[in-house]
C-alpha cells in the first residue's frame, strides 16, 4: 500500500506557498492506519525501547498506539505549562522567537532507552529539541520515528540518532 494515497496534500495552508501534508485522511482510513502503525512498530522494534516518547499534540496520535502494539510505555513531550508537578524544560530558537517541550521530571528513569516520535519531521527544530530535553533526564534515545519526512527541509541533519520516515516528499 502506497500510504501517500491516504496523505491529503493542502496547498496555502497555514500560509501562502506552503503545501500541507495532511494525516485526517490517514487516521480515517482504517485499513491505511491499520498498514501505518504495522510499519512504525516494525521499525521501533529493532531499536528494543522501554519507553515510547510523543511529541504534543499530532506525534500523540502516533506514539501512543506504537507504545501498545510493543508493551512499552507511553510519555508525552508537551507543550510549555501543560504539564502538572515537577517538570524540566528545553527551549530552543525558532526563525521568529522561540519555543518551550517539557516533560515531567520522572518521566524516564536514567539510561532507559527511548524512541521519540512525531507525525511529521520538517525543519527538525522539533525533533532536535525533544532529543536535548529527553537526554537532560539521562534517557538513551536510540531512534527518532515519524510518518511523514519532507526530505527538502534536511531535518534529519540536526539530528544524531537514526530516523525512520514512512514516507519522504522531495
Ligand atoms: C508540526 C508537526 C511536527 C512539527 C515539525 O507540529 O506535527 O511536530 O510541526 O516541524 P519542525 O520539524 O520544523 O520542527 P505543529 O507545531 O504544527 O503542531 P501540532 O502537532 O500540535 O499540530
Ligand atoms: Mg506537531
Amino acid at each position: 500500500m502506497d500510504l501517500k494515497d491516504h496523505i491529503r496534500e493542502i496547498p496555502d495552508f497555514p500560509k501562502p506557498g506552503i503545501l500541507f501534508y495532511d494525516i485526517s485522511t490517514l487516521l480515517a482510513h482504517a485499513d491505511a492506519w491499520q498498514v501505518t502503525m504495522g510499519r512504525m512498530a516494525k521499525a521501533a522494534r529493532q531499536h528494543q525501547p522501554d519507553v515510547i516518547a510523543g511529541i504534543e499534540s499530532r506525534g500523540f496520535l502516533v506514539a501512543a498506539p506504537l507504545a501498545l502494539k510493543l508493551g512499552c510505555g507511553f510519555i508525552m513531550v508537551r507543550k510549555q505549562g501543560k504539564l502538572p508537578g515537577k517538570t524540566i524544560r528545553h527551549t530552543y530558537a525558532l526563525e521568529y522567537g522561540e519555543d518551550t517541550v517539557e516533560i515531567q521530571d520522572n518521566a524516564i528513569e536514567p539510561g532507559q532507552r527511548v524512541i521519540l516520535v512525531d507525525d511529521l519531521l520538517a525543519t527538525g527544530g522539533t525533533f532536535a529539541a525533544s532529543v536535548e530535553l529527553l537526554r537532560k533526564v539521562g534517557a538513551d534515545v536510540t531512534s527518532a520515528a515519524c510518518i511523514i519526512e519532507l526530505e527538502f527541509l534536511k531535518g534529519r541533519d540536526k539530528l544524531d540518532i537514526p530516523v525512520h520516515a514512512l514516507v519522504s516528499y522531495d
